[in-house]
């Protein structure tokens, strides 16, 4: 049996992906790049602050002194933590609750492997944080998903070696970090998205505690 969770944040807790994904387009439009379309978010999802603001810059080859795009990271994160100030337990997405206490019933640890340095808040904020055995600390891994570091670092928070853990990602690179760090893959989205050699559920309402334990048995 698996003895640990490792779950992302953003977009399989609550749906703060999408306020990432507002506060990056808002961004870019203000300092005229206009290609932060939903496609091309799909390359930011569970990629850190600076390698999203990398990528963007990219986008339209713009280069910037390492004091302006610590500005423009800066003024990113200050929208994106403005719209993040009321987030209560009622955006806790379906299921997720559930899940949780089901996983503490059964002794299995919970870990939170997330790329946000607002993730801390907004456990706080959802009103999850008792449930967490440990919460990685994205500030303290070498390299960033796609590496596998942060699941490692979850992992190793809650003593679990990383083959007993699943990990729970809503995100291409997310998926990645969690197959090179050696963990057994869960994706909430869409094949299309995530590939279709991972046990996938459409959304957080279908990933019961059930669920996990039926696709490590198969
Ligand atoms: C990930 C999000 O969880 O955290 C990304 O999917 C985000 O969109 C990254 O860029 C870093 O978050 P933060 O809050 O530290 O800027
Ligand atoms: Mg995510």
């Amino acid at each position: 049996m698996f003895k640990a969770v490792l779950f992302d944040l953003d977009g399989v807790i609550t749906d703060t992906a999408e306020y990432h994904f507002r506060a990056w387009k808002q961004l870019a439009e203000e300092i005229g790049i206009n290609g932060v379309d939903r496609e091309f978010n799909e390359k930011l999802k569970g990629v850190s602050r600076e390698d999203s603001l990398q990528l963007i810059l990219d986008l339209d080859n713009k280069k910037v002194s390492a004091e302006e795009f610590a500005d423009l990271a800066k003024r990113k994160n200050d929208n994106y933590v403005e719209s993040i100030k009321d987030v209560s337990p009622r955006d806790v997405y379906p299921g997720i609750l559930q899940l949780l206490r089901d996983l503490r019933t059964n002794g299995v640890k919970i870990a939170l492997a997330s790329a946000s340095k607002n993730g801390p808040f907004l456990l706080e904020r959802l009103g999850l944080t008792d449930l967490f055995d440990a919460i990685a600390d994205p500030a303290k891994v070498a390299e960033s998903k796609p590496a596998p570091d942060i699941f490692l670092a979850a992992a190793a928070g809650v003593g679990v070696d990383i083959k007993e853990a699943i990990g729970v990602e809503d995100a291409p690179a997310g998926v990645t970090a969690i197959k090179a760090s050696g963990a057994f893959p869960v994706g909430v989205g869409l094949a299309e998205n995530l590939g279709a050699d991972i046990a996938l559920v459409p959304d957080t309402s279908h990933l019961t505690y059930d669920y996990l334990v039926s696709v490590w048995n198969r």
